[in-house]
């Protein structure tokens, strides 16, 4: 696959010639129609990504222009001289990391050290040695001193992800580091004093841990001076193409060419429910930047099944498979049928309404709140709001 290369020439009647030459020599012809899609696509691509590159997008790295990322945009850009506690929080996935280490870059702190640590890692013991240092013999194994991850990012600042599952104790000693910057190292008599900017994160939810009684409430009002929500991708379907056309990027300036993504493929890819957020995204392009291989146009053949559940008709897996005896319709049995032809209809009662949802539920026949429920639960949210 490495090292092919494509040729195109006209012959002597006029006739266009396109030709792939892999690197063991093997030539094969390609259709105009293929290359001119491929090559249709990347220019498209290229055009949407120096579109979305705005200031603080380019400058954090952060890809998204839907009005919930420009939201957090524009928290980011009112914190940007602000030492303040951020509490970041967000489904797994979504870029909370991503975000603290933007708000450090963007900060004073930037050449200081940005230290991160995930509570959920470690025990208990481990975690307090880990974050606050221990002195020689404090337990069996500490041989020397050890210097602590907060006095690592001192005058920097200090990631500390899933602060939700830290424990009672060290919730104790967490909110003293805030409150009067100083800890208390494992064995030490001597506290010591850091300045040290903190952003926490978590996928919990901190409020009803503090109704619980397993998150200290002090600690929560301490961490939740400012708060930035990072949205699930499916309430911000609109950023994936931008997302999809910055990982095509990325592969492709690690391998020196360029693919974009055919039409069928971003279309399911737009209607998938992605509870793994932009991770989940971002593995699904990097399989298919691999299965793809001398592929300029990614088709959606390439894509994991369940990806983009009721998205084209013709790509719907049916399953179980259908027996001899069985009624289909192109192999799709009645259910699923059904759920095509609704989803169908209700994507072009979107699309003729653009986007409003009063009308189409007329135009439909159907009240507003079910044409709601079903836009839901098909993914559509996003449905006739663009050209
Ligand atoms: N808006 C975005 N633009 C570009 N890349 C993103 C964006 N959001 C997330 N990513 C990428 O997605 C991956 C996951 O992001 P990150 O690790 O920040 O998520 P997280 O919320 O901390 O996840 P977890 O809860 O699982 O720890 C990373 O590779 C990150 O670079
Ligand atoms: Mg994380």
């Amino acid at each position: 696959m490495a090292g092919s290369s494509e040729l195109s020439t006209t012959l002597a009647d006029g006739t266009e010639l396109h030709l792939r030459v892999s690197g063991d020599g093997n030539v094969e012809r390609l259709s105009k129609a293929a290359l001119d899609a491929a090559a249709g696509a990347v220019a498209d691509a290229r055009e949407r990504r120096e579109k979305s590159e705005d200031d603080l997008g380019s400058e954090t790295g952060i890809v998204g222009s839907s009005a919930p990322m420009l939201e957090l945009f524009r928290m980011l850009e009112r914190i940007r001289s602000s030492n303040a506690t951020v509490l970041v929080t967000g489904e797994n996935g979504t870029g909370k990391e991503l975000v603290a280490r933007s708000i450090h870059r963007m900060s004073r702190r930037v050449d200081k050290r940005f230290v991160a640590t995930n509570c959920s890692a470690f025990n208990d013991n481990l975690l307090e040695s880990e974050l606050f240092g221990h002195r020689r013999g404090a337990f069996t194994g500490a041989v020397s001193d050890k210097p602590g991850l907060f006095q690592v990012a001192d005058g920097g600042t200090f990631f500390l992800d899933e602060v939700g599952d830290m424990s009672p104790a060290l919730q104790v000693k967490l909110l003293r580091v805030l409150q009067e910057g100083v800890f208390l190292p494992v064995g030490a008599t001597e506290q010591k004093k850091v300045d040290v900017r903190i952003i926490a994160a978590t996928n919990r939810d901190l409020q009803a841990m503090v109704r619980d009684n397993t998150f200290r409430e002090d600690l929560y009002y301490r961490l939740h001076v400012v708060a930035l929500r990072v949205p699930p991708l499916r309430e911000r379907r609109e950023d994936i193409p931008q997302l999809v056309d910055h990982f095509l990027a990325r592969l492709g300036d690690r391998d020196g060419h360029q693919k974009a993504l055919s039409r069928d493929a971003m279309e399911r890819l737009m209607t998938h429910k992605w509870p793994g957020n932009v991770r989940e995204l971002e593995n699904e392009i990097e399989r298919l930047w691999v299965l793809s291989g001398d592929d300029k146009l990614i088709g959606e053949e390439h894509l994991t099944p369940s990806i983009g559940r009721g998205g084209s008709p013709s790509v719907r897996p049916s399953s179980p498979p259908p027996g001899d005896d069985s009624v289909t319709i192109s192999g799709t049995r009645l259910p699923e049928a059904v759920e095509q032809l609704e989803r169908q209809m209700i994507a072009e009662g979107l699309r003729k309404s653009k986007g409003n949802k009063t009308r189409a539920a007329e135009a439909l026949g159907i009240s507003r709140r079910n044409l709601i429920r079903k836009v839901q639960s098909y993914g559509l949210e996003d449905a006739g709001k663009k050209s």
